[in-house]
């Protein structure tokens, strides 16, 4: 992917706050501090155009990034930061839930999981919905791939394919914000959808 402009264009937490539906969108979804805001980051070639923090949370509304004037990166807050477990429907929150079950324009979510854990109760749950709503737009992108060797890549993807109940047709890519690695053959995948 040839990335000629990528600009923050606004950040949403109510519905009538979002930007006119009129491009296909691609939101990336997973636990707090899973790496959303820096993978989006690296698939733009922009070191600090997503916030990014080391303290879970920092991601706190939808924000939009327009890209190329053609499609939009959507960066959402992360799940599962809470100290008390809720049900599926709070803890996604309404923001989120409602951007995802209400978005026309959105034509892939991409669920990011840490290569090096297996998934949480909460990452299955998420999962299980989105493989529901979302079917083959669904793609999973493991993050952090720089924290294990590589001769681990083929285990842990099986592991995280049999956790998250994966058919094996169902996409999942490597990915590392760090190096780079594996972020082309995710613009691949996707830019199909996204560019006409
Ligand atoms: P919230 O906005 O809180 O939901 O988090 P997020 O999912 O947007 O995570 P963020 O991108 O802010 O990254 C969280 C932490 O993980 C930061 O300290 C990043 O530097 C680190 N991180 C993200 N991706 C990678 C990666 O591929 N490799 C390594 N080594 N660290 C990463
Ligand atoms: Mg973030």
């Amino acid at each position: 992917m040839i990335i000629k402009s990528a600009e923050f264009l606004t950040s949403a937490v109510t519905k009538d706050q979002f930007p006119d539906a009129d491009r296909p969108e691609m939101a990336m979804v997973g636990r707090s501090n899973v790496g959303k805001s820096s993978l989006i980051n690296r698939m733009l070639n922009r070191r600090r155009l997503a916030r990014t923090s080391a303290t879970p949370g920092k991601t706190q509304t939808l924000n939009f990034y327009d890209i190329n004037q053609t499609f939009r990166l959507v960066d959402l807050p992360g799940y599962g930061y809470a100290n008390v477990r809720k049900s599926l429907r709070s803890e996604f929150g309404p923001m989120i839930e409602g951007y995802l079950t209400d978005r026309e324009t959105l034509v892939w979510v991409i669920q990011l999981i840490d290569i090096r854990h297996p998934p949480s109760a909460l990452d299955r749950e998420v999962s299980a919905y989105l493989q529901s709503i979302f079917y083959e737009r669904h793609v999973i992108a493991t993050t952090k791939a720089d924290k294990i060797a590589r001769g681990a890549y083929a285990r842990q993807l099986q592991l995280i394919r049999k956790d998250l109940h994966l058919e094996a047709t169902h996409p999942i890519f490597l990915t590392s914000a760090d190096s780079g690695y594996g972020i082309e053959a995710l613009w691949e995948h996707v830019e199909g959808r996204l560019v006409k």
